[in-house]
């Protein structure tokens, strides 16, 4: 890798702050459903313990925008990551201002904190000098590791860069390495698949990615603005309206170069997205106007089946439907079976899906589970990350 690690760096009894991504699904008691995230951490982390640094972690958690959220805070998070470490981790109410300062002056070498949850600031999404200034006066090296917000041009992320010495951590510098490797001459065909939420900003980048695909499967959450660019009805699902001419254009630059976009042919739809809705199978020109998609239906799993068999390699982005609630989850289920059973290069991105092939026990027959969803998929369309481009070069 052409960036500098924190293998580079002499870190003994310096203060290093590490941007990690402990954006874990957390329920509303503080149960983490899925602590991921916080393993794959480790390595950098317990690097910096037993070469004597001081370690002050920082990471987000959800969307507060900017407000205090008593809800996302990260204690829950510090006390898993202790439980994990088999050591103490010293959850702070804050992130920054003289009570941070008086407890990192205070740190011992091998010591480990965790800063409150960085969104709780306007500065942090803001990309504030100010913030990234304050931020960065508690350590000596700043180290990223959270290779999943690293499409994200905030203070932790880019704004340390002007005031400290910035350098990967070894999460990173894997995801890095294996998606270079794996995206830089990829066997054809080359199937993009899309779902999940975060719709607006996946169909912004989806316009970057067509020229390096074959063919772009689309299902979840993405389905709806898709057909409704195609002229469906889709009843109360949710609709990015201004995002609909982007999705014509995409399928019209998708045309131009011969990249088939296979939306759903046929969907369940429920009223509500609840375990016990009455749910059933319709052709999506036949969605009821009183009803929402919560999954991709069986002739659609049949479809994307057969073509995914054809492929060689597959990258998924989002799930096919509502998996948390299992009458909503076969989509999802099928289209994981079905890639964990190619042999072909098998990428799989993002949080939800992530956590989807893991609790389904699939995550180690793909070829590559990233950390990053968003990220993962910039990293696709070519664009440099910013978290990426800030890092010291070798
Ligand atoms: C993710 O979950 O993809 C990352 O943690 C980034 O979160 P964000 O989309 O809220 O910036």
């Amino acid at each position: 890798m052409q960036k500098k690690t924190v293998r580079d760096e002499g870190v003994s009894g310096k203060r290093v702050l590490v941007r990690v991504d402990f954006n874990v699904p957390m329920n509303r008691n503080g149960k983490i459903e899925d602590d991921t995230r916080i393993r794959v951490c480790l390595p950098t982390i317990t690097y910096l313990i037993h070469h004597s640094a001081r370690v002050i972690l920082c990471s987000h958690l959800g969307r507060p925008h900017g407000q205090v959220d008593e809800h996302l805070r990260l204690g829950p998070v510090a006390r898993r990551l202790s439980e994990l470490l088999q050591r103490s981790v010293v959850p702070l109410r804050e992130a920054i201002g003289p009570e941070v300062m008086r407890v990192v002056s205070e740190m011992k070498d091998g010591e480990v904190v965790l800063l409150e949850n960085l969104r709780f600031y306007p500065g942090e999404e803001d990309n504030d000098p100010g913030f990234a200034r304050e931020l960065s006066l508690l350590a000596d090296l700043f180290v990223n590791d959270a290779f999943g917000a690293s499409h994200r041009a905030h203070a932790s992320v880019v704004g340390m860069a002007e005031y400290l010495p910035c350098v990967a951590g070894l999460l990173m510098e894997k995801e890095i390495e294996q998606l270079t490797s794996l995206f830089e001459d990829p066997a054809r065909p080359f199937a993009v698949i899309i779902g999940g939420a975060k719709v607006g900003e996946k169909i912004r980048i989806l316009e970057n990615i067509i020229p390096k695909v074959n063919l772009v499967l689309v299902g979840g959450g993405m389905a709806a603005t898709f057909l409704k660019g195609r002229g469906c009805d889709v009843g109360i699902s949710a609709v990015e309206p201004d995002k609909i001419e982007l999705v014509r254009r995409i399928m019209q630059k998708a045309e131009s170069l011969g990249v088939r976009v296979l939306l759903p042919e046929d969907v369940v739809v429920a009223e509500k997205l609840e375990a016990d809705e009455t749910a059933w199978v319709v052709r999506v020109e036949e969605i009821p106007a009183d009803r929402r998609i919560a999954d991709i239906g069986p002739l659609t799993i049949m479809e994307f089946t057969n073509e995914l068999k054809k492929c060689r390699t597959v990258v998924w982005n989002g799930p096919m439907g509502v998996f948390e609630i299992p009458r909503f989850s076969n989509g999802t289920k099928s289209i994981s079976e079905v890639i964990a059973g190619l042999s072909a290069t098998t990428v799989i991105g993002g949080g939800s899906t992530a956590e989807a092939v893991t609790q389904l026990g699939l995550a180690d027959k793909m070829t590559h589970v990233s950390t990053g969803g968003g990220a993962s998929l910039q990293f696709l369309s070519g664009k440099t990350l910013p978290g990426v481009a800030v890092l010291a070069d070798k």
